[in-house]
């Protein structure tokens, strides 16, 4: 947590003098130091803009980029991008908040799924994708997808055990 502090004041001290205006490059700025935006992080931020943390969480959640935890250990990105969409990425995504019992932002509980929706990731090509912790997996169906959650989730069981 003190890095992650440090991290934060760190940020803060580059973007001296910010304005309101700044909060969106600054809560950018913090998430790709940090992984995600902690509560203290956004106390933080709002005490340098003189925001209330209310303000800052309403406007944070207001775009999907952001994330209020930690990343999992396998971090799913499902891309809703034009070709994807086209493709059925919603129900690709459907199909993971069913599976994950998380919605996009959120992290599993035991620390191992996070799910994250994201714009184009420049493999139209391979529409519907979804990447796991860097790892691109084409043409995606909501079965396919149910079928790649449990094969991580195996492959953690496994590693757990051995
Ligand atoms: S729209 Fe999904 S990779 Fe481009």
């Amino acid at each position: 947590m003190i890095a992650q502090v440090d991290a934060v004041e760190e940020i803060l001290g580059e973007f001296s003098g910010a304005h309101r205006d700044q909060l969106i490059p600054i809560l950018q700025a913090v998430q790709d130091r940090c992984g995600y935006l902690s509560r203290e992080a956004m106390i933080r931020v709002g005490r340098h803009l003189q925001l209330p943390v209310s303000k800052i969480y309403g406007v944070a959640t207001f775009y999907n980029q952001f994330r209020f935890q930690p990343v999992g250990r396998y971090h799913c990105q499902v891309c809703r991008g034009t070709a994807c969409h086209v493709k059925g990425s919603a129900g690709v995504l459907d199909a993971m908040r069913q599976q994950l019992k998380i919605e996009p932002g959120q992290t599993t509980r035991d620390g191992m799924f996070s799910l994250e929706v994201v714009a184009c990731i420049g493999a139209c090509g391979l529409a519907p994708v979804i990447s796991v912790s860097g790892e691109f997996h084409a043409a995606q169906t909501p079965e396919s997808a149910r079928r790649l959650v449990a094969r991580y989730a195996k492959e953690a069981t496994t590693h757990a055990s051995a």
